[in-house]
């Protein structure tokens, strides 16, 4: 991709597992390093795709493949308008879930094929260049959200078949790109995982 400098590092991982706090401290640390830091996350990140998160967190019933299309028109104009202008201009992306979790949630999740998953990703052709996958036994993850207190959302709301699917899902994923894919033990505190991160960083992207 012509004029792209900068590192795009997208973080993934089911409900609870501590994404956000990581890509929050994951910031801090590239900010205090120097250096353009855009922290964004999805679905959302521009007016556009926050519009279409509250639809897909939202409680109207949806078709999990419109959810997935929607997932990528948000995506789309997150790419258009954020993420490639940020990566041109240098600047480390972070990014709260990616085209992994649609990967996982609407295919593994909820049966909508991969390869149509496939094709919009090649559609968009933005990739990371490093993906962490935080890992997080379930008991682990319902702990921390019951902690945590916060509304539930329309997966929240679904059964432990469904992220059992999931989480074996975010597995594959991450089996299949051990160039991309680097997972991380998100029972560590929230420091050894920013750490490890910033580690598997130094060793892998910018590639
Ligand atoms: N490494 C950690 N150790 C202990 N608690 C943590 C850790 N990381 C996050 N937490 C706590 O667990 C809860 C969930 O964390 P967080 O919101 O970062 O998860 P998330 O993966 O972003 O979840 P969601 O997918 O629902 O957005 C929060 O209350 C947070 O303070
Ligand atoms: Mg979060």
């Amino acid at each position: 991709m012509s004029g792209r400098t900068g590192l795009f590092v997208t973080l993934e991982g089911g409900e609870g597992a501590g994404k956000s706090t990581a890509a929050r401290g994951l910031a801090d640390l590239f900010r205090a390093e120097g250096g353009e830091v855009v922290l964004t996350r999805e679905p959302g990140g521009t007016p556009g795709a926050e519009a279409i998160r509250a639809l897909l967190l939202g409680d109207i019933p949806l078709d999990p493949l419109s959810q997935t299309m929607l997932h990528f028109a948000a995506r789309a104009d997150h790419a258009q308008n954020v993420l490639r202008p940020a990566l041109a201009r240098g600047a480390v992306v972070i990014c709260d879930r990616y085209y992994d979790s649609t990967m996982a949630y609407q295919c593994y999740g909820q049966n909508v094929p991969i390869e149509a998953v496939a094709a919009l990703i090649r559609l968009i052709d933005l990739h990371p260049d490093i993906t962490f996958l935080l890992r997080l036994p379930a008991a682990a993850a319902q702990a921390r959200l019951q902690a945590r207190a916060g509304a539930s959302d329309r997966y929240e709301a679904m059964g432990p078949a469904f992220f059992a699917r999931v989480a074996a899902g975010f597995e594959a994923i991450a089996a299949a790109a051990p160039d991309r894919v680097a997972v991380i033990d998100a029972a560590q505190p929230p420091d050894a995982v920013v750490a490890a991160m910033r580690a598997a960083i130094g060793t892998r992207a910018r590639r």
